[in-house]
């Protein structure tokens, strides 16, 4: 059968792809030339956003090329739909659910109705919820079942479940509570609960269950398994109800596991799991950091979001991030992206974002069901600075990839570190402007030869540079410099999906596997045999019985 009309142009056949297209075939622009013919980028090519200071000079790009890349979001009507995102329209459209996690930062008197309903009262309904409890729990008001003061505060949860808060929390750790101790459990491989669990009292632990929709396998079992962990040790199964709260949009389900749905924090189908850690989803992270940092933090989401609403495309910061991405990935083939944060707090930061940026923007069928002919989301990796210049810099620097890179820094450390400590910071910090400057600049072959090297080494310890850099700097790690820094990726992501034309808030690739897997399962543990299994799947699992002791 013939494929359906396209509703939508495919955003390749629009005048302005094809105008950006024939600009990149008219040469490889080169940042040495364009510094130096026009040394004023480094002051022009900087664009504020809330407290973010964001330069973009270091990029293959001239005043003609930010103009051809705005005419493109403007045609594939990425104003558009952002506008419609922000006013609660089901933009999720194989799901047919608004996309509204800009609601969850939204000040107490606005309005914004999904189904004609105003949704900003419940949202602040469940903060507050949230902020009573999280103030009980670091108080010592809410104890365990034997009456002990909770000290250890465990999240259950996997996927947008997870890595939110376990990253906001890493990112945060000098603003946490340090009594408590906060970990997260996301893996069915038992030894992550094991381990979260073994040094641990079972009657001073909270158990803090994450589930959007309530029937994740991972979840689940683990939130089994610790209920047997805490069962065991109090010996009664009213126990559960003062060391397990759920947070989740399925409140049959959480009542079918047995917790009490008055110690249940809801939100609702309209946020996604990879946008939802401002949600009910970062209690974890309330109770350590508290409900006052919370709220800053919401608070820097909520100015990025406003930036993304209402600044101009010329400054314009997810905008600009976004057009950045399509630039290389769609006119330089570029395959990955690399963000880099130098700072220790955010070391989850990345991971968190492969998230929110390959489960949005990992998709090969358009908006109308159509196979796409454009390459669409980038493989998003790196971990904080400066531990990768000693592992992979090496190949952004002299092997044959492109990667173009955010770089992100602070101008302090976080007000905690002091003394010695603190003077490491310019230290770390030289390096963050040494590797964008190297990147960008290289170093020629006559530079090399003027220092005195063979010529049979000239080559080997040349640095071609002319690598992309986006330096990301704000004065410090705050929670509202976290917030902002998510929403800034947040609405990057949007804007690649809006010109991509793809639905950036669905995640049908990983149903698959979940559907497999619980087909497979019975075989690793009756070895009972499953019809219509794969002849090479069959030969491992046969094996993998074999290996058992
Ligand atoms: O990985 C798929 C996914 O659906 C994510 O989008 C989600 O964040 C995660 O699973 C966890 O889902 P839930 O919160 O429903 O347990």
């Amino acid at each position: 059968m013939p494929d359906a009309p396209s509703i939508t142009p495919k955003p390749t056949r629009r005048p302005e792809w094809t105008a950006l297209a024939d600009h990149r075939a008219g040469g490889q622009p080169n940042l040495r030339e364009l510094f130096a013919t026009d040394p004023g980028r480094a002051e022009r090519y900087v664009v504020k956003a809330g407290d973010l200071h964001i330069d973009y000079s270091k990029h293959l790009i001239t005043d003609e090329t930010l103009v051809m890349l705005r005419e493109l979001a403007t045609a594939t009507g990425v104003f558009a739909l952002r506008d419609a995102m922000f006013r609660g329209e089901k933009i999720n459209i194989t799901e047919n659910r608004a996309v509204l996690h800009t609601a969850l930062r939204a000040p107490r008197d606005a309005v914004i109705e999904v189904d004609g309903e105003n949704v900003v009262p419940k949202v602040h309904a469940v903060l507050d919820k949230m902020a009573g409890f999280a103030e009980q729990v670091r108080s010592g008001a809410w104890t365990g079942h034997t009456g002990k003061r909770i000290k250890n505060v465990i999240n259950i949860g996997i996927g947008g479940s997870d890595l939110g808060p376990a990253m906001a929390y890493e990112a945060l750790r000098s603003f946490t509570d340090r009594t408590l101790t906060v970990r997260f459990v996301s893996n069915v491989d038992g030894a992550d609960l094991h381990e979260a669990t073994r040094d641990l009292d079972p009657a001073e632990t909270l158990f803090i269950i994450a589930s959007k929709t309530f029937t994740t396998i991972e979840t689940i079992t683990n939130a089994t398994s610790a209920r047997t962990w805490l069962l065991d040790a109090l010996g009664d199964a009213s126990a559960v109800a003062k060391h397990f709260v759920a947070l989740s949009t399925n409140a049959e389900k959480v009542a079918g596991f047995g917790i009490d749905t008055a110690n249940m924090f809801e939100f609702w189908d309209w946020v996604g799991g990879r946008y939802s850690y401002d949600s009910a989803i970062g209690l974890s992270l309330m109770i350590a950091i508290g409900p006052d940092r919370f709220r800053e933090m919401l608070d820097g989401f909520r100015l990025i979001d406003d930036h993304f609403r209402t600044a101009p495309a010329e400054a314009n910061a997810p905008l600009l991030m976004g057009l950045l991405g399509i630039w290389y990935g769609n006119f330089f083939d570029a395959q990955s992206h690399a963000v880099l944060p130098y700072s220790h707090y955010l070391s989850r930061f990345t991971a968190y974002l492969q998230q929110l940026d390959m489960e949005s923007n990992g998709k090969s069928v358009d908006r109308d069901g159509h196979r796409v002919e454009w390459q669409t989301g980038p493989v998003v990796w790196g971990t904080p600075g400066t531990n990768g210049q000693h592992a992979y810099y090496q190949l952004i620097h002299q092997g044959t990839k492109l990667i173009p890179a955010d770089f992100i820094g602070f101008a302090e450390p976080v007000a905690e570190l002091s003394g010695e400590v603190r003077a490491q910071h310019d230290l770390l910090m030289a390096n963050f402007f040494a590797q964008t400057q190297a990147l960008a600049f290289g170093k020629t072959a006559d530079e090399v030869r003027a220092e005195g090297v063979p010529d049979g080494q000239v080559a080997h310890r040349t640095f071609r540079g002319n690598h992309p850099t986006t330096t990301v700097l704000a004065t410090e790690l705050t929670p509202s410099v976290l917030g902002q820094l998510i929403a800034l990726y947040e609405h990057k992501v949007f804007v690649q999906g809006a010109i991509w034309n793809i639905d950036s808030f669905d995640q049908w690739g990983v149903e698959l596997g979940k559907v497999l897997a619980k087909r497979v399962a019975p075989a690793l543990t009756e070895g009972t045999a499953v019809p219509g299994l794969d002849p090479s799947t069959t030969a491992l699992v046969a094996a993998y019985r074999s290996l058992r002791k």
